[in-house]
Order: structure tokens, then sequence, then C-alpha cells
């Protein structure tokens, strides 16, 4: 029987939630590179699960989901049994097709109020609040975790991931850092294999996707090779290089150049479109500032950007940028 992951999304490559990012103007612009025909889910931004049963659906930038088609997975910040009960029809009635729970968030905020990352620190309740979300939910259900809160221990990961797909989660994201490492370090995708390892030797095989530090297609493949997980999930290098979402060979650093360029203005495009224009400036200049770091000149770009007054400024000033080649770089030092 077909996985709910390889019915939804069957394509190797999927973008990592990413708050201030992973919004509709960039899913949009991501789109783009994505193979004709390929399937793929696509994820919000976090949703506070205490703020969307009060909220219409596309009222913010978090929330538009006028591309539901492509298959949305969002994702949800929640650890109450109503809030998360309320948010996840909502989140149906809104189109998701699939619905993801975020135990990953580090923040302060997440760990004083106990969501996010916070659940790891409780696998039994960690559990209740998957089982709250199955129980409810139409669409499969998935978490995106961490390696653990402080230390990498393995055994008591293998024992609160085992605790998540009893609830009934169909699949589960890692990004193996610890809370404490926030995104400093280095990812062990070793961890990612132990575990793929683990419930394959006792017959219990199940679908996570590997995510942490890829910054090009050669990544992409050594993470599948390394860890053997079912998908490699990117997130702060897709901001600059989009065409990730391919999973083929990348061109020239000229042509990436040129790629970039056309995803900054579709970008662009729907924003002026769809958000106003102080939302709109402020995603931009923190989509440029998450992508420059693989940019030759991103620091000018950036700076160009800011200085925009208007939707119109702003367009004239990458157009004018993107007039001379440019060129992307295939590593950079991942930002924190
Ligand atoms: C600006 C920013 C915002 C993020 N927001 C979220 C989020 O809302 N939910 C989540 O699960 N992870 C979030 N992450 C973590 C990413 O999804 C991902 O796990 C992490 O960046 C490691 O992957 P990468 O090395 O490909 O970037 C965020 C990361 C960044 C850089």
């Amino acid at each position: 029987m077909q996985s709910a992951l390889s019915k939804l999304s069957p394509h190797p490559v999927m973008l990592a939630p990413m708050v201030g990012l992973t919004h509709y103007a960039v899913r949009r612009g991501v789109q783009r590179f994505l193979p004709e025909g390929a399937r793929v889910l696509w994820p919000t931004e976090m949703l506070n699960s205490r703020r969307i049963p009060s909220q219409h659906v596309n009222e913010t930038p978090e929330i538009n989901f006028m591309d539901r088609e492509f298959g949305l997975c969002p994702q949800l910040l929640a650890n109450e049994e109503e809030f998360i009960r309320l948010s996840v029809r909502r989140l149906e009635e809104w189109g998701a097709s699939a619905i993801d729970i975020n135990m990953g968030c580090p923040v302060e905020k997440a760990l004083k109020h106990n969501y996010g990352v916070a659940l790891m620190g409780d696998p039994g309740y960690a559990r209740e609040v998957v089982r709250f979300a199955v129980e409810t939910a139409k669409v499969p259900v998935s978490v995106k975790l961490r390696a653990g809160l402080e230390s990498n221990d393995f055994d008591y990961l293998l024992g609160f991931v085992e605790g998540l797909f009893e609830a009934g989660a169909s699949w589960i994201t890692i990004h193996p850092r610890t809370a404490e490492q926030k995104r400093k370090g280095l990812a062990d995708w070793n961890l990612i294999r132990r575990l793929k390892e683990r419930f394959r030797s006792e017959g219990r095989p199940v679908e996570i996707i590997g995510n942490g530090d890829v910054q090009c297609f050669e990544d992409v493949r050594e993470l599948f090779q390394e860890a053997e997980c079912d998908r490699v999930m990117v997130g702060r290098a897709m901001m600059a290089k989009p065409w990730l979402i391919r999973n083929e060979p990348e061109p020239d650093p000229e042509t990436q150049g040129a790629w970039y360029g056309e995803f900054l203005l579709t970008v662009l495009r729907e924003m002026r479109e769809h958000y106003s224009w102080d939302a709109g400036r402020r995603r931009m200049l923190f989509l440029i500032v998450w992508g420059k770091p693989w940019v030759e000149f991103g620091e000018y770009l950036r700076g160009r950007v800011q200085a925009a007054a208007d939707y119109d400024g702003m367009e004239a000033a990458i157009r004018r940028f993107f007039g001379q080649p440019q060129r992307i770089q295939k590593r950079s030092i991942l930002q924190t």
C-alpha cells in the first residue's frame, strides 16, 4: 500500500517551514522551479493554534492559502487539546492536505509555554498532542522535531519517535540538532540513519524526512546516501537557491544568478498583488537577508532593496542589480 507521504509528496526534495519566509509569495517563487508534474507538500510558517480558530483564511500573509491546490502542509505550534482540535478542523476547511506539528522550535517563548521543542521533554504529552490532532484530522499528521533538548541521547530520541508513530503520526521530519544548539554546530545526519536502521531492523519501517545544512545538489545526494532518509528537506539554502527543489545538478554560477533574480521578481509580483507594501517590504528584506550568504554581492542588493520607497522602486532596484551578471556560490557559511 502506498504511504501517505508517497501519495501526497512523491518528489524527493521538500521546502522546510520557516517563520517569515515560507509564506505564499515565497512558496510561489519556489514552485516555479519544481519540475513539471512533480508533486510535493508545501509548508507554511509555524501557525499558532491559539490564533487559528478565530482567523479567516487569507487574512494575513502567514495564513494565505491561495496555492492550496499544490498541496499545503501547514505547521501548527500547539499543545492544548481544544486549540489543537479547533485548529486542525479550521486548517482542513482551508484546504490543508496534511498537518505538521512543530516540536522543534527552540526560542525562549516556546520553551516557556511548553510548545515547540519543549514537547520533546515530555514524551507522554507529545504523544497526546499527536493523538488529539490525529483523532480530529481527516488528513495525515506529521511532526517536525530535533535531536533532543540538550544532549544527543539516541535511546531517548528513539523512544520519543516511537511514541509519535504509535499515536498516529504518518511521518516525521528530523532536524538533527539539539534545542540547545539552535542552528549552531553541524546537523548530525548519522542520527537519522540510526533511527531509520533501528525501525527497519525491528520490521517497522517508518518514513523520515532528513533536514539540516543542505546547501547544494551534492549535499542533497549525500544526505540521502548517508542517512537513507525518505525525503530531504531544505530550509535556508532554498532562499537563495530555490532550484534545489528540482533535485538536479545546478547550472553554472551566473545562470544561477539569473535564476535567483527571476525568483525574487516572482516573489515580488505575488507580494505586490497580495500583501500591503509594509508587509511585503519586511518580508522581501528578510528573504534577501537569509539568501545573501550565497549571493556574491548580496549585501549590496540588500542595501538597494532596503532603500526602495515602494514596490516600483523595489522592482527597479532588483532589475538594476540583475542587469549585471550575478553569481551564486555553491556553499557559504550558514547563518545561525
Ligand atoms: C528564519 C528561520 C525560521 C524558521 N522557522 C521554522 C518554523 O517555523 N518551523 C520549523 O519547524 N522550523 C523552522 N526553522 C528551521 C528550519 O525548518 C530547518 O529545520 C533548519 O533551518 C535547518 O535546515 P537548513 O539547514 O536546511 O536551513 C526555521 C529556520 C529559519 C532559518
